[in-house]
């Protein structure tokens, strides 16, 4: 199997809308892609991710074929769209927010803190993975009963007022503690490093790039992906040159 692993199929697979035969061919390729990369490094180990999954053993246990094919079926689709979501949400705030570009592209040295907020202001990913409720939940004066499937909106918690004084104003110097855009606890994602940098190393090269860089088309005809997991763009028009 030839092509880049996880686009589109990782763009098809989470996105709503698509037909659901093309979500089950790229369903496929995606297994099919998994399955060839497992025998290719059966055959030639190396240093790289895959190999490690292949060798890690615990207490005499090894990982299956079907482990390791819906482990890297989970990378690719985690690890694909949503920094490529993200690179786009954070554009499209920092064009509509000229003020806080001037004072990024004016202090590169804020870009750490830049990204968190830029995460915390409308993060890539919608909702956590599912959780259940192990006892009855006191929420508010909702009680979610034991048992139930709780489906959290990252998004909504990450502008709670409560928490993050000003919630929907952008301030990138903000600092935001206790953001949610990779989730919480043992389910936290294990992406959320490599994530943040590729997130500032992205950003910081094309602003740095193209200091004209504005957007090429009308904001409001932008269109957001019509999904409850991940939140982005269909896509962002820019223009490199004033
Ligand atoms: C800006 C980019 C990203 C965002 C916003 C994001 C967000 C999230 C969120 C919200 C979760 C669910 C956490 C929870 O339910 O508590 C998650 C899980 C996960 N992410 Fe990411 N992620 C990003 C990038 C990545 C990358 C680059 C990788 C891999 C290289 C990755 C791999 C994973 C995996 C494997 C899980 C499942 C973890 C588990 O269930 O234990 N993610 N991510």
């Amino acid at each position: 199997m030839t092509g880049d692993p996880g686009w589109p199929w990782a763009t098809k697979l989470v996105g709503a809308g698509h037909d659901p035969e093309e979500v089950a061919e790229a369903s496929r390729q995606l297994i099919d892609y998994a399955n060839e990369l497992i025998e290719t490094k059966r055959a030639h180990p190396d240093d790289a991710l895959v190999s490690a999954l292949m060798r890690v053993t615990e207490d005499g246990d090894r990982l299956s074929q079907s482990e390791l094919v819906a482990m890297i079926f989970l990378l690719v689709i985690a690890g694909s769209e949503t920094p490529a979501n993200q690179i786009g949400n954070a554009v499209y705030h920092l064009l509509s927010n000229p003020a806080e570009l001037a004072r990024l592209r004016a202090d590169p040295s804020l870009m750490p803190l830049a990204v968190e907020e830029l995460l915390r202001y409308d993060g890539g990913v919608g909702t956590a993975s599912f959780r259940f409720t192990t006892a009855d939940v006191l929420v508010g004066d909702v009680v979610i009963p034991a048992g139930d499937m709780v489906v959290l909106s990252l998004n909504s918690a990450d502008r709670d007022e409560a928490h993050f004084p000003d919630a929907d104003r952008l301030d990138l110097s903000r600092n935001p503690r206790g953001t949610l855009a990779f989730g919480h606890g043992i389910h936290y994602c294990i992406g959320a490093p490599l994530a943040k940098l590729v997130l500032q190393i992205g950003l910081s090269g094309l602003l740095t790039a193209f200091p004209e860089l504005g957007f090429a088309t009308d904001w409001a005809e932008l269109h957001w992906k019509n999904s409850t997991l991940v939140h982005g763009l269909t896509e962002l028009p820019v223009r490199l040159r004033a």
